[in-house]
């Protein structure tokens, strides 16, 4: 079985962030969204992995390298736009030849067990009816952002439906699929949706037409599309719910670490309370501060004189003379700072989409 990640498309509603950076490579819980997806195939056995990259292509490339510090091997698949997710599999058709695969798309975060999912596909592959792919679905209370299915009394998938305005049920499709080499005639058979992209629900609802069983899962763990920033503040929690203490930076005398902490590499930990869980980069320096639980300081960032509370920082940001931060998401090479006076004009470079609220 071979893998396809989905890591291109644009991610409009991150900005500023996706401005400057593939959504996919915004950390949570101090490592890529994208690294825990590969990580769950390799960890499946599956290490032939493609990957789909667009416009951010240089800086994926250079943060997932060529799949060895996985234990993988990636095949980049440039593709000029993002014109929907079947067409990745369109342009993937080389690589995947005609072997199964799962397609993963590299901005969804899922409490999963991946071997168990295609474990459950092989052996009813081997049944009297053996379906041609297999879809997770999980309870969604906005079903009308998701593909969509219906299925009949004995649980067998009938319809998919693309971000319906009348959602038929609240199953909603996660962004992990099983598919055989069939997947490729339904690709070839569908037209572009109203939205112009082609679409991999009604690739899968082809399939369904043309009399092809189509396998469904219920996820009973978490699963995180992790295109805005609420949801990605959450998957940040989640994550950190499972960390486990490691310390190896310095954490001073008058410092107190309270319940589940990392301090990366050289980090330093200066007269300030750390409460968990929370993770600190590498070379990261917190002085005189407070850092509360599910906060995720990135690498070589300062916090000092200050107060981070359910956030994230991301790499090489410094947080100075913050009363309280909560609930954010800071670039990297950010600066946060109060000014000492108080202010009379306030100087500002603000990206695009920002709201900044003053008081
Ligand atoms: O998250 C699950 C949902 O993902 C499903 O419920 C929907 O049925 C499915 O269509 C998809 O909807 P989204 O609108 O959330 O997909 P999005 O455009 O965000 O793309 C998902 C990932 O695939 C993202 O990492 C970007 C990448 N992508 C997307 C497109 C359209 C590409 O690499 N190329 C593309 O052409």
């Amino acid at each position: 079985m071979k893998a396809l990640i989905l890591a291109g498309g644009a991610g409009t509603r991150l900005r500023p962030i996706t401005h400057t950076r593939a959504k996919q490579l915004v950390p949570v819980a101090n490592k890529p969204i994208l690294f825990y997806g590969i990580e769950a195939m390799v960890a499946a056995g599956i290490t032939e992995i493609g990957v789909i990259v667009g416009d951010t292509r240089a800086e994926v490339m250079q943060a997932l390298g060529d799949g060895t510090s996985f234990g993988a091997a990636f095949t980049y698949i440039p593709q000029e736009d993002p014109l929907g997710l079947a067409h990745c599999v369109l342009i993937a058709r080389e690589f995947l030849a005609d072997d199964d695969f799962v397609m993963y798309l590299g901005d969804n975060l899922l409490e999963q067990n991946l071997a168990a999912f295609v474990a459950a596909f092989e052996t009813a592959r081997a049944s009297g009816e053996p379906p041609v792919a297999q879809i997770l679905l999980k309870q969604v209370p906005d079903p009308h952002r998701f593909g969509i299915a219906t299925l009949d009394s004995a649980g067998n998938v009938v319809e998919l439906v693309e971000k319906p305005d009348d959602p038929p049920s609240d199953l909603a499709l996660v962004g992990v699929y099983l598919f055989t080499a069939r997947i490729h005639d339904a690709v070839a058979g569908i037209r572009p949706s109203e939205r112009g992209e082609l679409e991999i629900t009604d690739a899968i609802q082809w399939l369904l037409d043309q009399g092809e069983r189509v396998r469904c899962e219920l996820l009973t763990g978490w699963w995180i599309d992790t295109g805005k920033l609420t949801p990605l503040l959450e998957a940040n929690r989640l994550l950190l719910e499972k960390i486990e203490t490691n310390i190896e930076g310095s954490v001073d005398q008058a410092s107190t670490i309270e319940g589940r902490v990392i301090v990366g590499q050289g980090a330093e930990i200066i007269n300030s309370t750390i409460r968990g869980p929370v993770a600190i980069g590498a070379g990261t320096r917190v002085e005189d501060s407070f850092i509360g639980p599910f906060s995720a300081v990135g690498s070589r960032c300062v916090v000092h004189h200050s107060e981070v509370e359910h956030s994230v920082i991301m790499d090489d940001s410094s947080i100075v003379d913050i009363a309280r931060l909560e609930d954010s998401l800071i670039g990297s090479n950010a600066l946060v700072q109060r000014s000492r006076q108080k202010p009379r004009a306030l100087r500002l470079m603000v990206g695009d989409h920002c709201q900044i609220d003053v008081e």
